[in-house]
């Protein structure tokens, strides 16, 4: 069996220049196929609310729905390490608020760390006081889906040079704070190059080029599952939604024309036990309509 993934082994394969291997997952089946694979970390991602619940933003995703799936994903897991992430809401309040739910998703889920999005004065204090305790935080820059209102929709973000020392700046502030790594999305991938080259701790990117230490991508998007919509950044490797429906097609067909199930797929008696059992339970339906 391999060593468990931590923190350490994330910052040591960024000092060797080994990649970061990280994807999302939200229930058990998938989260053992991905630690098979050697997936480094998995990421119980609040994208949960559009991929797998169905919903137009992240935003709806609840705390309680977030520990659901984090659970499935831990107990599906041997070697990874498990990240959930904070949903929206649930630590933009206050530190104690933050708190409460950070150690929900460790006590109550058996995560390993938890992420949350954006460098706020606010984040880089719940931060310190998480690692301060114990639990890891990853951070989240660029475009953060919580925020797309705030940011006018789903955009590249780091594109002028104001923007791009922002960028900076707030990643060398969240590892000041204490994350273990940071999240780069949908950034031009000179800028996630800078960011990477300035921080000490990795850099896991989606839509940030191959310059980061690590890359991520939603699961459901790299295996077909989920169609809705294809961002620019994603590598489909398999298109499961047409298999997937392929499959329940030919078992409908097969429903119909009385082909499935087969005698090896159902339970038949030996012709004499049939026999009797059904002269039995004839006799039983008779008795039944006399009386
Ligand atoms: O929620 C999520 O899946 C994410 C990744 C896209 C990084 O935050």
């Amino acid at each position: 069996m391999s060593k468990a993934v931590s923190t350490i082994t994330l910052q040591k394969y960024k000092r060797d220049g080994r990649k970061i291997v990280a994807l999302t997952a939200y229930d058990y089946s998938m989260a053992k196929i991905l630690d098979k694979a050697g997936v480094d970390l998995i990421l119980v991602g609040d994208s949960l609310a559009m991929v797998a619940l169905g919903h137009r933003t992240t935003h709806a995703v609840t705390m309680d729905e977030m520990l659901h799936h984090t659970r499935a994903v831990t107990r599906g897991v041997s070697t990874a390490m498990v990240v959930a992430d904070l949903p929206f809401m649930s630590y933009q309040v206050d530190i104690t608020q933050a708190i409460m739910n950070a150690g929900r998703f460790v006590k109550e889920a058996q995560a390993h760390a938890v992420k949350l999005e954006g460098a706020t004065r606010l984040n880089l204090e719940i931060i310190e006081r998480l690692v301060g305790m114990g639990i890891p935080v990853m951070g989240h820059l660029g475009y953060t889906p919580q925020a797309i209102h705030g940011l006018g929709g789903a955009r590249v973000q780091g594109r002028s040079a104001e923007e791009a020392v922002k960028l900076i700046d707030d990643a060398r502030a969240l590892e000041m704070a204490g994350c273990f790594s940071v999240v780069l999305e949908m950034v031009p991938t000179v800028v996630a190059k800078m960011v990477t080259e300035k921080l000490k701790i990795p850099t896991v990117g989606i839509g940030a080029g191959n310059v980061c230490d690590g890359q991520i991508l939603v699961t459901d998007d790299l295996l077909g599952k989920f169609t809705d919509f294809l961002p620019r950044f994603v590598r489909r490797y398999a298109e499961l939604s047409q298999i997937c429906e392929d499959a329940v097609g030919r078992y409908a067909e097969d429903v119909k024309s009385t082909d499935f199930p087969n005698a090896a797929e159902s339970f038949l008696l030996p012709k004499d036990e049939e026999e009797l059992l059904y002269k039995l339970l004839h006799m039983e339906g008779a008795a039944g309509e006399v009386c």
